[in-house]
């Protein structure tokens, strides 16, 4: 019953699905532009199937201005033009259909772009106008207008509202360049119905919904925000910006557009809420899955990673979903370097408040190997949960971040609004490195949009394809036993001591990971796999091992 074929063929083949996330701009470039493109992945569909991954996810290749990596939609209905056609999409979907792997799209459902012709006809209408009631627009305060509706700050800093020439300003959570829609208008409803729709209609299987938790806002008063740290934001469903218990009702109508398709479309929710509140988004009458970050600000630690697996397995359980498992993605440090960043907060945190990378990411003088070694045990453990697992694109190569981006070159919003106090979310999104040379290392035979280091030779595809101990054939062996082993989706801890974790999976295998710095005893049972040499009857210091239980 467990095998691929009944994984892919039935409505529930979402649940322990393994997705590889490709950010369109910097995965492959066909046409030499040093930008990603469609064609380019098209190209690279034999290397999407050879890592055994069940879907690809594609972050944002819209139309888009580039104000913040694509998330500023000017056409929710579109390939931007420098990233190729729809007909190349949908050539896409047909070839990574016939090689068994589905697609997830992003959606972007907070804000458009101030490109898109929503907000443009909101710009040149009158105040009060049925084009400006798709945004928030809003008087300013002060004799003439002149300061701001509120106190509001964005997340990328500074302010969280802009005028517009006629003295009116406009909310926006993030960029100036992302207007929030105002969900409290049914166009906004029917207009994002439309998009769905359509996506759907063109064979696409799943969507992740970026900012999920933002959409629907408590406007009166109008809110006051200077920090958007978890710990300012109402857990209870009652937080003015965010996670409003009545989001859910968009999400329930989203759904019986999903339920229509067989089997019914999919989806995942960005939502960076308290994680007992999670549950909610990931609920099968609502949007059926949510990303689980926790293991994104854990620290290495077999005390912590239990009970990030404990609570988010709990909490799975609660709603009838699945868990989902992240370690990377394209707005945080790659894991190869972050597990090895000192600790933050309380010894808890891996650096939220990016204390680390403000200060030291020039000087940070990190070890390196340890953190490929973390890496590597850490995606192995992640990979024997239950539940399904978010994969981002190069962390097959063990590729560290490139932490030492010059300020000139970088694009990221987050980085140039905060001035440089918060973290350039760049260094994990250089174009990947295919070859150990060439203009951009086989990314294209042009250059790349962003500079790539003179060590990512080292760990480009050419160089550890088909070398035995490589961290990408070690991602593809685990891939590949993962999809023979998965069965159900329970999980028994197994004693262990201080600094491992062990655990088994049904159908007797199971998976042991040493977090300390030291080796210990190999338990018993035939080793499958593991992240790094046991031929020592020893488990080495940072690593993982798969058994089978005799
Ligand atoms: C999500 C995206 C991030 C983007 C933000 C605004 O958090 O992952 O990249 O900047 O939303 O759309
Ligand atoms: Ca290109």
């Amino acid at each position: 019953m467990s095998d691929f074929t009944f994984l892919k063929g039935s409505a529930d083949w979402w649940r322990q699905a393994v997705v590889y996330q490709i950010y369109p701009r910097s995965f492959a470039d066909l046409n030499g532009d040093g930008i990603g493109d469609l064609k380019g992945i098209i190209g690279k569909v034999d290397y999407l199937a050879s890592l055994s991954i069940d879907a690809v996810w594609l972050s944002p290749f819209y139309p888009s201005e580039l104000a913040d990596g694509g998330y500023d939609v000017a056409d929710y209905r579109d390939v931007d033009p420098r990233i190729g056609t729809l007909e190349e999409f949908d050539e896409l979907v047909e070839k990574l259909h016939a090689r068994g792997i589905r697609l997830f799209v992003d959606i972007v459902p907070n804000h458009s772009s101030d490109q898109h012709v929503w907000f443009q006809e909101a710009l040149r209408s009158p105040k009060g106008s049925r084009e400006r009631a798709r945004y928030i627009f809003r008087d300013g305060r002060g004799e003439n207008g002149e300061l701001p509706p509120s106190e509001l700050a964005s997340h990328f800093g500074p302010e969280g509202w802009t005028r517009v020439p006629d003295g009116q300003w406009y909310m926006h959570l993030f960029t100036k360049e992302q207007p929030d829609f105002d969900w409290s208008n049914r166009e906004v409803h029917e207009e994002f119905l439309q998009t769905l729709k359509f996506w759907s209609d063109r064979g696409v299987d799943g969507f992740r919904i970026d900012v999920a938790h933002a959409l629907v806002k408590d406007l009166e008063p109008l809110p006051i925000r200077s920090s958007y740290s978890l710990e300012v934001m109402k857990a209870d469903g009652t937080d003015p910006l965010f996670d409003r218990d009545e989001v859910h009702e968009i999400y329930r109508e989203w759904r019986q557009l999903f339920n229509r398709y067989d089997p019914p479309r999919v989806a995942v929710a960005e939502a960076w809420v308290h994680p007992h509140r999670r549950p909610a988004y990931a609920s099968i009458e609502g949007l059926g899955q949510a990303f689980n970050f926790d293991l994104l600000t854990s620290q290495w630690d077999a005390d912590a990673f239990r009970g990030v697996i404990d609570d988010n397995l709990a909490f799975a359980h609660k709603t009838g979903s699945s868990s989902t498992w992240v370690m990377s993605n394209h707005d945080v440090i790659r894991h190869a370097t972050r597990l090895v960043i000192p600790a933050g907060k309380e010894g808890v945190t891996f650096d939220a408040e990016n204390h680390w990378y403000v200060n030291h990411r020039l000087d940070g003088d990190l070890d390196l190997a340890k953190g490929l070694d973390r890496a590597k045990a850490a995606t192995l453990l992640m990979l024997a949960l239950p539940g399904s697992s978010y994969l981002y694109q190069g962390e097959e190569l063990g590729l560290p971040d490139v932490t030492d981006i010059p300020s000139d070159r970088m694009q990221d919003p987050q980085w140039f609004r905060s001035e440089g106090k918060f973290k350039s979310r760049d260094g994990c999104r250089v174009p990947l490195p295919w070859e150990s040379s060439g203009p951009s290392f086989g990314f294209g035979p042009g250059g790349s949009h962003l500079p790539q280091p003179s060590w990512y030779a080292n760990y480009a595809v050419s160089v550890q394809d088909g070398k035995a101990g490589s961290t990408l054939e070690l991602y593809r062996a685990a891939l590949a036993i993962r999809r023979k082993l998965i069965q159900g989706e329970k999980l028994s801890w197994l004693p262990s001591t201080q600094g491992t974790l062990w655990f088994e999976r049904e159908g007797g295998w199971s998976s042991f990971t040493n977090f300390t710095d030291v080796a210990v005893a190999l338990p018993a049972g035939e080793v499958m796999l593991a992240s790094s040499d046991v031929s020592g009857g020893k488990v080495p210091a940072n690593s993982t091992v798969w058994l089978k239980l005799s």
